[in-house]
């Protein structure tokens, strides 16, 4: 480490504790995207961010879209040569509920066992002001950052990222980069950083089964008419066979065989199949036999029913034929599958379960493509050794299972390596109660951070010479 990198890594611990008190102020924001009551609040940490950015020495827009804003904000003040990285990250959050499962509130950041609790503090307002704490603290030692930093955060991942796509695609001269880096991931384990290698895609459906016009007495119907809960019932069982593989036919068709050297390295991480039960309360696992549990988890496609709403649900009994049905399943993606073909396949699946007196509608809600990357270039070495350095520990190279839709598209279109480097832990409830960031992961990830701007610096250099 350098003596320059000394003075910002001082600067990142002496200001620890007013860093998470803005990052506080941000996470108070309750920017859900997904609920149109918090429509106006999701506007709020638009202007939020766009305000702390501008106070950062950055110049930074609000770009309105038909749906939620997009903050694009840029410092180009780097030597000659110097490469831009492109950041990307988002600012809405998901919904709380159930809200009477948080200990503290979602949107009143609480320290607990140096953890941050609230909504957002690890996915992703959190992880974005890693990157911002990490620009803050090369501004504030050395009035200047080793490369060009463009932040492109969007109010709209957590329901599909629908109007960053047409944005990126009008603004990829503005946008484009020798490198995108995103921290929106967790760890591979506490203590292990990692930079990932692969994010499933996702096609996700909202399938609804139509029997009578209104609810019906199920005695003085029952028997005459078709139940529609028992038709989305036998839908819903029809999508996995016996040994837990998803039997829609040909949903495996595309699916490409894992190269022998991505197989051996996943296999050499490691993993406690025992722990990972006991942390989820589970006494089994399920899945392909034929695979690893994270080869499972990252590389396999899979089928999930998210959410199924019918009939009486209520306290006591209700003897009631329910009018509809509906479900939402969504299925994980992985090289070379596509959204558009698993859509086709799962509508010819439901298809033929046709059943007389119910009608069965099949509508996709969103999609993104997998994303895979080559880990044998220099942004990858980059990216290793700064987290190396920052943690203290070596980093791996470790896949996913979730989804981030964009990631694939930003690479298309700017033709740049992507470094997912997350500080997430797998424990931190995103999407759940009680969703928090590790605090020692908060700074160390600004050290990463900031450790890998200047690893960066050669970039250009080192990737003529890799191609
Ligand atoms: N930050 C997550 C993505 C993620 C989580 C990647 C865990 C890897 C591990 C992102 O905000 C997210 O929730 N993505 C959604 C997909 C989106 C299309 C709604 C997901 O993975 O379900
Ligand atoms: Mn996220
Ligand atoms: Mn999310």
């Amino acid at each position: 480490m350098s003596s320059g990198m000394n003075t910002v890594h001082d600067w990142l611990n002496a200001h620890l504790t007013e860093s998470v008190e803005e990052l506080a102020q941000f996470l108070r924001i309750e920017s859900v995207s997904t609920q149109p009551h918090h429509s106006r609040d999701v506007e709020k940490a638009a202007l939020w961010l766009q305000n702390a950015l501008t106070a950062m020495g950055m110049s930074a827009e609000l770009h309105p879209t038909g749906g939620h804003p997009i903050v694009l904000a840029e410092w180009r003040g780097a030597p000659p040569g110097a490469p831009t990285i492109l950041i990307y990250a988002h600012y809405d959050v998901q919904p709380v509920e159930p809200l009477a499962e948080w200990t503290s509130p979602p949107f009143e950041p609480t320290v607990r066992d140096n953890r941050l609790y609230a909504r957002g503090a690890a996915d992703d307002k959190g992880q974005l002001w890693i990157h911002l704490m990490a620009i803050r603290a090369h501004m504030a030692c050395h009035g200047a950052l080793p490369v060009n930093v463009v932040i492109l955060v969007e109010g709209e991942e957590e329901m599909g990222s629908k109007h960053l796509r047409p944005f990126i695609d009008a603004q990829c001269g503005r946008l484009a980069a020798d490198c995108i880096v995103i921290s929106d991931t967790p760890m591979f384990a506490e203590g292990i950083p990692s930079v990932l290698s692969s994010l499933r895609g996702m096609a996700y459906f909202e399938i609804r089964c139509q029997g009578p016009s209104s609810d019906l007495h199920s005695g003085q119907y029952g028997g005459a008419v078709r139940n529609p809960a028992a038709t989305l019932s036998r839908i819903l069982a029809s999508l996995h066979g016996d040994d837990d593989t998803v039997a829609v036919r040909g949903f495996y068709d595309e699916v490409q065989n894992q190269a022998p050297a991505d197989r051996a390295r996943i296999r050499a991480l490691p993993f406690d199949e025992e722990l990972f039960k006991s942390e989820i309360g589970v006494t089994a696992l399920a899945g392909e036999k034929d695979f690893e549990v994270l080869e499972r988890l990252w590389k396999r496609p899979t089928c999930e029913v998210n959410g199924i709403l019918s009939g009486y649900t209520g306290e006591g009994a209700k003897t009631v034929l329910p009018a509809s049905a509906f479900a939402k399943v969504s299925f994980r993606l992985v090289p070379a599958q596509t959204p558009q073909e698993i859509e086709r396949l799962l509508a010819s699946h439901i298809a033929g379960l046709a059943a007389d007196g119910v009608t069965t509608t099949v509508r996709m809600l969103h999609g993104g493509m997998p994303w895979s990357a080559d880990v044998a270039g220099p942004a990858f070495d980059a990216a290793q050794r700064a987290l190396t350095t920052a943690f203290g520990r070596a980093a791996v190279i470790a896949g996913s299972g979730g989804s981030i839709p964009i990631v694939r598209d930003l690479e298309d279109a700017l033709g740049a390596p992507v470094l997912l480097i997350g500080f997430g832990l797998v424990g931190e409830n995103a999407h759940a109660p009680n969703e928090w960031l590790s605090l020692n992961n908060f700074r160390l990830g600004a050290h990463a951070i900031a450790e890998l701007f200047v690893e960066l610096v050669q970039l250009p250099e080192l990737a003529e010479s890799h191609a």
